[in-house]
């Protein structure tokens, strides 16, 4: 038996589930592996394939050093499989079997939910990926690239992490299901990915920083409640997704950040206080604070899409069959079972908007969504610091979660980023001041270029306060053509 944290890194996949004893799946995985390097090279980092990049590799799945940083050619990463290390005598953490001995094989009267559920999470890994292809060739630094491929490769081994569960618990169905996430294509008319978000483009490096601060959230949101699954694989595998998810997020939210600081710095230079003077802030080569606004609008509520409906049945059934629970589920007090308890849901109600209270067990993923909007907002807050930091005027917000919505309660009304219903024709006329216009999105277009200089930033992002592994300002973090 594998002792859990060490990593086996002798055979074409890097693992500590003893896959070396473990021929069948050993097999199916080898077989699966070529289809994947295919899809990377197809579908992954367009361009910079040959390039060697300065990337961390898992070398242990423990707490603290568990990572490596050296340079690697993005096909040559050693993708694996890691899973965090089995908890001795662990319980079914919530729902109808509370209590009894986490599972270590698929329970049958689940089979079809649990498969699901990976499906459904493993499509998301290769979407990103797939959306954020095209980004490599404006990086505005040689930091920010290397930031870029490192959240590329990892997803793909998240693709990895759940298809070795589809492989080694669902037998042929689970091959077929491993198949698919490699056909599928992010926003292909015929085989789209199977959520709104993983369809929209990704078509410059803002929409990057934004959808790795609001979307790998909700991954983070997603992993931490399947983390806390009875499905003891699945927990495990969750729990070390969310260690390198982590980083996605930082990406992500110093990535806008550094924006802020740099349109505020270079508006206080030229003299500027009114955030709104927006022709004399885009003269400057930077990125003005109410479009900056709005691509957070936009992605805010794609990102809210994801949760799915505020009151549902999968839900409530995943919930108490043990596969999925809730955020932090391990630390909340009651009775982890929902039997009598209530949530309040928000709901469009004559003309307005209203909280009404359900049964709690069926507002799960409403419950999700308030946990992700919190863990959002205290990432704003941070943001928010660097505006009072530089002495300009301005506070990012987070729009009303009914703005902009197309999945849920909320799918069938048009609202302003403060919850006022509109009627259709206010919507069209005022849609372009909460959301990306197109001259915006053709502005943002005319600042992506690539930076190649070590150390050298665009005019438009401030540099980082830290190097990646404490390397220096003018590390070489990609060397393009080795
Ligand atoms: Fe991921
Ligand atoms: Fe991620």
């Amino acid at each position: 038996m594998p002792d859990g944290t060490a990593i086996d890194y002798d055979g074409l996949i890097p693992n500590n589930v003893g896959l070396a004893q473990d021929l069948r799946v050993r097999k199916a995985l080898e077989t699966w592996h070529p289809g994947y390097i295919d899809w990377w090279k197809s579908m992954g980092p367009e361009g910079f394939q040959a390039s060697q990049v300065f990337l961390r590799t898992a070398v242990g799945v423990g707490s603290d050093n568990w990572a490596k940083f050296d340079f690697v050619r993005m096909p040559e990463y050693r993708w694996g499989v890691l899973l965090a290390p089995q908890i001795e005598g662990r319980t079914i953490p919530f729902g109808a079997h509370k209590g009894e001995p986490a599972w270590q094989e698929v329970p049958g009267e689940y089979r079809a939910m649990l498969r699901r559920l990976l499906v459904i999470q493993g499509d998301t890994e290769p979407a990103s990926v797939e959306q954020q292809r095209h980004l490599g060739a404006t990086a505005p630094s040689l930091y920010d690239m290397r930031n870029l491929f490192q959240v590329n490769v990892e997803e793909g081994r998240h693709l990895w992490a759940m298809v070795y569960l589809l492989q080694k618990y669902f037998g042929r169905d689970g091959r077929d299901e491993a198949a698919d996430l490699l056909k599928r294509r992010s926003g292909d008319v015929d085989s789209p990915r199977m959520l709104g978000a993983f369809n929209e483009r990704t078509p410059d490096w803002l929409s990057f920083f934004m959808f790795t601060f609001f979307t790998d959230r909700d991954g983070k949101m997603q992993l931490a409640a399947l983390a806390q699954s009875g499905f003891d694989p699945l927990s495990r595998t969750c729990r070390f997704m969310l260690t390198e998810e982590a980083h996605h997020m930082f990406v992500g939210e110093t990535g806008v950040a550094r924006v802020i600081q740099r349109t505020c710095e270079a508006m206080k230079a030229a003299g500027i206080d009114n955030p709104n003077d927006i022709e004399r802030v885009r003269a400057l080569g930077v990125i003005d604070l109410p479009t900056l606004q709005k691509k957070a609008n936009l992605h805010f509520a794609l990102t809210l899409d994801l949760f799915g409906n505020e009151i549902s049945t999968n839900a409530a059934n995943a919930f108490n069959a043990g596969l999925k629970g809730r955020y932090q589920e391990d630390r909340l007090t009651d009775d982890h079972q929902l039997l009598t308890a209530t949530y309040k849901v928000l709901r469009p109600r004559d003309g307005g908007i209203a909280t009404e209270d359900v049964p709690a067990l069926s507002a799960l993923n409403m419950r999700l969504r308030d946990d992700y909007v919190a863990d959002t907002q205290a990432g704003i807050n941070r943001w928010n610091r660097v505006f009072a930091q530089t002495g300009i005027d301005f506070a990012i917000t987070l729009p009303h979660v009914a703005f902009n919505r197309r999945i849920g309660e909320f799918a069938a009304i048009e609202t302003d980023t403060n919850g006022n219903i509109l009627t259709q024709e206010e919507w069209i006329r005022r849609k372009d001041s909460m959301l990306p216009s197109a001259d915006d999105n053709l502005f943002i277009a005319s600042l992506m270029h690539l930076e190649r200089q070590p150390g050298a930033y665009a005019n438009w992002i401030a540099p980082p306060r830290h190097g990646i592994d404490n390397r220096p300002g003018d590390f070489e973090y990609v060397k393009i053509d080795p």
